[in-house]
């Protein structure tokens, strides 16, 4: 019988994937990696999440928010930079699991990565389309951009005069949208005028994601070039911002800086004062998913040992310092507190357009800027998905058609257009919300397996040569352990049990399957 835990030989780990004609070309250099970092980092984290954030948990102390799920992340981004200098393989996290705590593990986490790299691009891609239907003033019929689990109610034309002025005040573009609460609690004539509009699919997602794989097929130098404009494009928005708006900071908007006791709506211990910091970076960390992509594209970099711990610490480094300063214009322009009852979604365009007089061009360039933000997110998650089933692929605990590489462009097509099929049905038909959460467990548990490794590997093979090397071993993985299970824990009982299925039925396809097809011990 073979044994669950069996390990891949690091050096012939090496040797089988080093280039050669079946391999993936070796085309980024240090810069492009540092922007696949940043392009996969900052997207609807930053745009979306920070209001939501500091209206329901920390108050202007949501850059607190930003510095405590960035040490978490520090943790597990030390352990990544080991790894991926030592072992500059595809497939990230599963291929370290692999060499260190087995095959049984390194399946699990496999299979916890499509919920972080598949499950986020289908998240970011309906974001995407809600964005490109705020550009263009709702012109999007609500039924083909929204999942059929979604609802909308809705006052709309000769209604809205009939309505109740504190309400009616709320519209936009001649369209009143109610909440699920709201739309309960009117009286019954009221209720008859609204419109109930229900999704169907969410097409601009889909559309998004089809550019995007058709993007990735065509190459990894090109694809790197559109993400390396997109991140110009982005970061230099967030520093016009930042610059912009700290000039119209009011220092009565951070005071009190954290959400005070009694504060309606903010009963549960981490929805106000400190234990609200907590509250907000759980929702905040998902700002901070992607810096790990990087470790994603090791078979294709350049130099490895030298330039993955540079792409993986210093695009969080980035990432972290564009954050804090950021949260802090936010909430220094507006009340923390005006982000729950309106523009939570758009909220970096609501706050300029509201208090950022005579700037409202930057409201629409914020949000071209967004889109674009978005679709880089959207692109590295994609070609980390591909890459990490191009590992399993090759090692036989996936079918072959995901390691087939393109004739001419030596990326893994066929694996970019199933994945697109597979990510698309998510974006169509799933929740933005359900999708999100999700993202974020698949993330830690990864992170969680990644600490564990380096231990393991410091402990059974201190010999290995690493080119970096993670500080203070075992209290940085220890913390890194402690830190994401906590907050794997924070999260609500619906996404646990949704991930505890999809866990199960990863279970099952590998003792089914995988376990019988695996390629470790056959040669
Ligand atoms: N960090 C990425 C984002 O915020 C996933 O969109």
């Amino acid at each position: 019988m073979s044994n669950l835990f069996r390990t891949k030989d690091l050096g012939k780990l090496l040797a089988d994937a080093s280039a050669g004609e079946h391999g993936l070309k070796r085309t980024l250099g240090m810069w492009s990696l540092v922007a696949l970092g940043i392009g996969a980092i900052i997207g609807a984290g930053l745009f979306v999440r920070t209001a939501a954030a500091a209206s329901d948990c920390a108050g202007s102390g949501v850059t607190m928010s930003f510095v405590v799920a960035a040490i978490g992340c520090a943790f597990a981004g030390l352990c990544y930079a080991e790894f991926a200098a030592m072992i500059p393989i595809a497939g990230s996290a599963y291929t370290y699991a692999y060499t260190t705590l087995g095959e049984l593990v390194a399946w699990i986490i496999g299979w916890a990565l499509i919920m972080e790299y598949a499950l986020g691009a289908a998240t970011v891609s309906i974001a995407w389309s809600e964005y490109l239907n705020n550009l263009l003033g709702g012109a999007i019929p609500y039924e083909w951009c929204h999942s059929p689990f979604e609802k909308s109610y809705r006052v709309i034309g000769d209604a809205l005069a009939a309505f109740p002025a504190d309400l009616v005040q709320n519209a936009k573009n001649g369209i009143l949208v109610l909440s699920d609460e709201q739309y309960l609690s009117l009286a019954p004539n009221f209720q008859s005028m609204v419109t109930t509009f229900q999704g169907i699919m969410n097409l601009p997602a889909l559309l998004i994601l089809l550019v995007l794989s058709l993007l990735l097929i065509k190459g990894t130098q090109e694809s790197a070039i559109v993400n390396g404009i997109i991140v110009f494009i982005k970061v230099a928005i967030v520093l016009v911002f930042i610059v912009i708006g700290w000039q119209f900071i009011r220092p009565e908007n951070h005071t009190p800086y954290l959400i005070p006791e009694g504060t309606p709506g903010h009963e549960g211990i981490f929805t106000w004062g400190y234990g609200g910091i907590l509250g907000g970076a759980a929702i905040v960390f998902f700002a901070f998913i992607g810096f790990d992509a990087v470790s994603t594209a090791a078979q294709e970099a350049k130099n490895p040992k030298r330039d993955m711990p540079i792409g993986i610490l210093g695009s969080l480094v980035v990432c972290t310092i564009l954050y804090i300063l950021f949260s802090h214009v936010l909430t220094g322009v507006t009340h923390w507190s005006e982000y729950g009852a309106a523009g939570k979604e758009a909220s970096v365009s609501y706050a300029i357009q509201k208090y950022m007089v005579g700037y409202s061009w930057l409201a629409t360039s914020v949000t071209i800027a967004i889109l674009a933000g978005f679709s880089s997110v959207i692109l590295v998650m994609l070609m980390g998905q591909s890459r990490v089933f191009f590992s399993m692929s090759k090692d036989g605990l996936l079918p072959n058609v995901f390691s087939h590489l393109h004739p001419k462009y030596k990326t893994p097509y066929k694996s970019n257009m199933i994945l697109f099929l597979f990510v698309g049905i998510f974006a169509t038909f799933v929740p933005g919300s359900v999708a999100g959460d999700l993202t974020s467990f698949g993330t830690l548990f990864a992170f969680v397996i990644v600490c564990a490794g380096i231990w393991v590997m410091r402990r059974n093979s201190p010999e290995i040569p690493r080119p970096f090397k993670t500080p203070l071993v075992p209290l940085v993985p220890i913390l890194g352990i402690l830190v994401c299970s906590f907050m794997i824990i924070a999260l609500d009982k619906f996404t646990l049990l949704s991930a505890a299925v999809w866990m199960v039925l990863g279970l099952l396809i590998y003792f089914i399957y995988s376990r019988h097809t695996s390629k470790l011990d056959k040669h």
